[in-house]
């Protein structure tokens, strides 16, 4: 199950991943916002951090106006790792390095074409395992 949230500058994008995911048949809980009415972004982050972290969800997809603010408030989570990604060389490495259970994007800074390609490269490629990737992982939620 992907968990999506988003704000008003995120709204239309993800409406098109919806679609995408609906054409895919794969399942998603989406976490608001409903509409493209100004809201606050941490709301829809800590929406979809909390559904993964509590097992809900394995992934989720995040979307502001820049993919920032919506990403530094998931990353405040212990377990959560929201990566900020524009293009699929980042979307592949972080699920390969960082095993990144965030993808989040900006929605005034990616068009729909590359977003779309972004998250079938996120969502389709697995952590490497690598014992390397896993020590530094494991120093990040480390104090
Ligand atoms: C909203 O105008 C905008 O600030 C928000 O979508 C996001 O870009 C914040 O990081």
């Amino acid at each position: 199950m992907i968990a999506l949230g988003c704000d008003h500058g995120g709204y239309e994008l993800k409406q098109e991943i919806r679609k995408h995911l609906d054409e895919q048949k794969i399942p998603y809980k989406d976490f608001g916002c409903d509409s493209m009415e100004s809201t606050d972004y941490p709301i829809y982050a800590k929406r979809v951090a909390k559904a993964i972290l509590s097992g809900e969800c394995e992934k989720g997809i995040l979307i502001c106006g820049t993919g920032i603010g919506i990403s530094i408030t998931a990353n405040k989570f212990k377990g959560i790792r929201a990566a900020l990604c524009s293009d699929c060389f980042s979307a592949e490495a972080t699920r390969l390095h960082n095993d990144a259970n965030i993808l989040a994007m900006g929605g005034r800074v990616v068009g729909p074409g590359l977003a779309l390609k972004i998250v079938d490269t996120f969502l389709n490629t697995p952590f490497s395992g690598d014992e390397r990737h896993i020590r530094r992982i494991e120093q990040i939620e480390s104090e």
